[in-house]
């Protein structure tokens, strides 16, 4: 079998288009180290998402950057003081326990120590040690203080604690360098953090979507393929690991990079992708088959290059198999989702495709109008289950879409049921 497995790591640009953030209060903590610039970038993203960011600095960040800069970005005083002039009585327990979340972007050497031994000398420390809410820990530090012993050691224990530690990725660092220490890219932390700040409905669950088109080959350099682009297929697997899941994406070609978290199974075929299906199906909760699978393959694939010749050709096509009906009649505990596309008699085709693929929902849309379907970042549809008024939502976002389309999968999911083993 030829299908290829990837595993997100981040390193994309796109900004989150859901309300992830939307009046969430974020902490930011920001410690000295070169990265803390790349901290204001961190702060800037996260207004913009909609966050209010309050940002804490210990001594040290300020000799890399101003509080004022922050106070810019984010309109709000930068704290970090515990005493003196500006510093406020409770807040180095007040500010820990007020938002939704903490993400310490740059942390040091030194502060993952002061974390690890309990140690509060500053008000940063002495947040984090009242602190109740989830915390994002995001290293970044010279590559032989991050393979230090002590440092590994650190990181383990705040681990065990219940922390999430975003590793450093590797590259070239401030100090000439090359290895593990860079502090990841924003988008990167900004997906991590999305976990910690979403419902985690979906936690524990295994959640397999399939995205794309599908490639059939006629000769080496030639293929049968359609228009789409992956993206809601893509949404649905970022939103679904948001949301708790362990999500894996079997992906038709796209261009499309690994949403973060997520573990991506790579094939070009309908063929290849019912097996990676037929693969992973017993172990998953749920299904969400959003590929458009191609519904014929040539008959035979040419083992050259086709040459020009007369004026007119004829192709043999074979059906494929249609993977969702395949995939349903081994259906037991697993919430199956099939997606209709369509350029008229909408709801009434995705219903009979609802009954005729033994579905649980099936989400149709219109795909003949500019801003809905195909290539775009919207998507107007409407999710039909059994024996269900249909909900006929707005044009929204693709990974709005998979918000709802997942809480109608959440609503599904046996609530008993728990996960076989990895
Ligand atoms: N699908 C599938 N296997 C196929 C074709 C489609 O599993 N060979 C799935 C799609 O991923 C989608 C659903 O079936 O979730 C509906 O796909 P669609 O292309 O709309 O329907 P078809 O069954 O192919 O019917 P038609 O092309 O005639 O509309």
């Amino acid at each position: 079998m030829e299908w290829v497995t990837r595993k997100g790591c981040g390193s994309f640009t796109k900004r989150l288009e859901t309300m992830t953030y939307t009046g969430k209060r974020i902490l930011l903590g920001v410690s000295g180290g070169i990265a803390a610039y790349k901290a204001a970038e961190l702060a800037r993203r996260l207004v913009s998402s909609g966050a209010q960011v309050k940002v804490v600095m210990t001594q040290a960040a300020q000799e890399f950057v101003a509080p004022l800069t922050f106070q810019a970005l984010t309109g709000e005083k930068v704290a970090a003081a515990m005493f003196g002039p500006g510093s406020e009585p409770l807040e180095h327990v007040a500010l820990g326990q007020q938002v939704a979340a903490i993400v310490l972007a740059p942390a040091t050497a030194n502060l993952l120590g002061k974390m690890a031994a309990g140690i509060g000398d500053d008000l940063l420390t002495t947040i984090l040690l009242a602190a109740n809410k989830p915390i994002l820990v995001c290293p970044a530090m010279n590559c032989e203080m991050w393979a230090h012993a002590a440092v590994q050691e650190n990181v383990a224990r705040l681990r065990a604690r219940g922390l999430t530690v975003l590793p450093p990725e590797a590259g070239e660092l401030a100090c000439g360098a090359t290895g593990y220490g860079r502090l990841p890219e924003v988008e990167t932390i900004l997906e991590a953090l999305a976990r910690l700040v979403s419902p985690q409905d979906l936690a524990g669950r295994k959640i397999l979507v399939t995205a794309g088109p599908t490639h059939e080959d006629l000769d080496p350099v030639r293929f049968l393929t359609n228009r789409s682009s992956g993206k809601q297929g893509y949404a649905l697997a970022r939103v679904a690991w948001r949301r708790g899941g362990e999500v894996c994406l079997i992906s038709g070609p796209t261009l499309l990079p690994v949403p973060y978290g997520v573990e991506r199974v790579e094939v070009r075929s309908a063929r290849e992708m019912l097996n990676a299906v037929l693969d992973r199906f017993p172990q998953a909760d749920a299904l969400l088959m959003a590929a458009a699978v191609g519904d014929y393959h040539p008959t035979s694939c040419a083992g050259h290059k086709m040459k020009r010749g007369a004026p007119e050709l004829t192709v043999h096509l074979t059906q494929n198999p249609d993977i969702l009906k395949e995939v349903a009649r081994l259906k037991k505990q697993q919430v199956v989702v099939g997606f209709a596309a369509e350029t008229r008699d909408l709801e009434a085709a995705a219903r009979r495709k609802l009954e005729d693929k033994g579905l649980d929902l099936i989400v149709a849309n219109e795909v003949n109008r500019p801003d809905s379907g195909f290539a775009v970042n919207t998507n107007e549809v409407t999710i039909i289950g059994r024996g269900q008024l249909p909900t006929r939502l707005p044009l929204l976002s693709k990974e709005e879409v998979a918000e709802k389309v997942l809480d109608q999968v959440a609503a599904l999911l046996p609530a008993a049921h728990k996960s076989k083993g990895v």
